[in-house]
């Protein structure tokens, strides 16, 4: 049986969290496979809203097995606090939840050398959510980091005392003003570590092996998107894994000939949080609306997100990139009222047009050219079936499809689970 995969294709943030709960029904098997708690996987049902940031979007069902694959990066204290929050909902957490030996721990220490990081690069910082994911990932490629087998060892604590030694002498390189108290931060770290002990810890590439033969139905989960690939994206403005379909293999253990379906989650319009080059940002008051409107703020910061039109040159290039087979856009919605709508189709670039993604897309080399669209006006919220969609979102989801060569099968009206139209 293939492995499904499901991705962002822009800047994070395209709403992964609620197709993956829509998805689970079809499912055995929900696999996250890289990134860790800078992720904010947004579900809303049955009127509440959930946030999670490790724990794969599959845990609301009770058909699913969610696994924590061994390209994540965990931070036991948030998780600790994902597990706290999702106590009221009678989830027997234990059962559904298994988690790779194989995937790597986040100190204490490691976040606060992403803040020392950070701190030092002033102007030129990437924007990180100072989660530690840089530095966790630096020790992993490094061969230096903890892991969560380690945590089956009995020498476990000293390991980690050499390591958080070395961070803190690490922390003093960078030569800024950092304040910490490592003793309550450990405190925190070491109390939370007891709670992951109770879960269990599988080798979960011959888990999710065995489950394939034996025809399982699994879906390994992307978190961030395309352009904030460690290779692929708007380096250095990126995070420090590979958001991308390959990353699932790595991340998981799945053969890249075991991929099947390659799921790819859009925005109709673009949105990005932190630093970094965006060509079709705007800073006016159509941006403002989109902000206002699509309610863009970080799921784990709670930062404001950039708003811009869609960016075909950049989409197309995850497309690609991805293999993707079949794409879903999101917040058709929030572009209910634009009289207009703008994308961008290619870009101006040392004197030419290009309809490819250069090597440097900050905005004093490139100028995004744009085709203007008729947009709609209806509330599309409560709308559950296509032939309700307006001609004008219809001609829109037409004319990305054309472009982009990959059929839209999902259109997503709303936050809410339900408010989800299958083409
Ligand atoms: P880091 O991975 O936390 O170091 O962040 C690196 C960059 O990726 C920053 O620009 C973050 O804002 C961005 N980023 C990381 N995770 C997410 C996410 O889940 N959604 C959107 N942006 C993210």
């Amino acid at each position: 049986m293939a492995v499904d995969l499901l991705l962002g294709l822009q800047w994070g943030d395209e709403g992964k969290g609620k197709i993956v709960d829509v998805l689970t029904k079809d499912y055995d098997i929900i696999a996250r496979f890289q990134g860790g708690p800078n992720a904010g996987h947004t579900l809303e049902f049955d009127g509440i809203k959930h946030v999670l940031h490790t724990i794969p979007s599959g845990i609301f069902h009770k058909n699913a097995m969610n696994i924590v694959g061994n390209g994540v990066v965990i931070d036991p204290v948030i998780f600790k606090k994902e597990l706290d929050a999702l106590d009221a909902f009678n989830i027997d957490i234990k059962s559904k939840l298994l988690i790779s030996r194989k995937a790597h721990l986040i100190l204490p220490t490691h976040r606060l050398l992403d803040a020392a990081s950070e701190t030092s690069k002033g102007k030129a910082k990437i924007g990180s959510t100072l989660k530690g994911i840089g530095p966790t990932y630096m020790d992993k490629t490094g061969r230096n980091g903890m892991r969560i087998g380690d945590l089956e060892l009995s020498n476990w604590k000293e390991k980690y005392r050499a390591l958080a030694n070395k961070h803190e002498a690490m922390i003093g390189f960078y030569n800024v003003d950092i304040q910490y108290d490592l003793k309550e931060l450990e405190s925190e770290f070491f109390n939370s570590i007891k709670l992951l002990k109770t879960l269990t810890f599988i080798d979960s590439e011959e888990y999710l092996y065995q489950a394939q033969k034996s025809g399982k139905k699994i879906l390994a989960e992307g978190a961030q998107g395309s352009l904030l690939d460690i290779d692929f994206g708007t380096y250095p403005f990126v995070t420090s894994s590979n958001t991308t379909a390959a990353g699932a293999c790595t991340g998981l253990g799945v053969a890249p000939n075991k991929i099947g379906d390659v799921k790819g989650i859009f925005k109709a319009y673009t949105t990005r949080v932190g630093s970094g080059p965006f060509p079709t940002e705007l800073f006016d008051k159509d941006g403002e609306t989109m902000g206002r409107v699509g309610n863009e703020f970080g799921a784990t910061t709670g930062r404001p997100r950039r708003c811009g039109w869609l960016d075909l040159v950049a989409l197309k290039y995850a497309v690609n990139v991805n293999g993707v087979t079949e794409l879903m856009m999101m917040k058709g919605d929030v572009l209910s009222g634009f009289k207009k709508l703008k994308v961008c189709t290619a870009y101006k670039y040392k004197g030419e047009t290009i309809s490819h993604l250069p090597y440097n897309i900050e905005s004093e080399n490139v100028t995004p050219i744009y085709t203007e669209m008729k947009g709609w006006s209806e509330d599309l919220t409560k709308m559950t079936k296509v032939e309700e969609l307006p001609a004008t979102l219809i001609d829109y989801i037409d004319f990305l499809e054309k472009e982009l060569e990959v059929p839209i099968k999902i259109v997503s009206v709303g936050p809410d689970r339900t408010q989800t139209i299958h083409r």
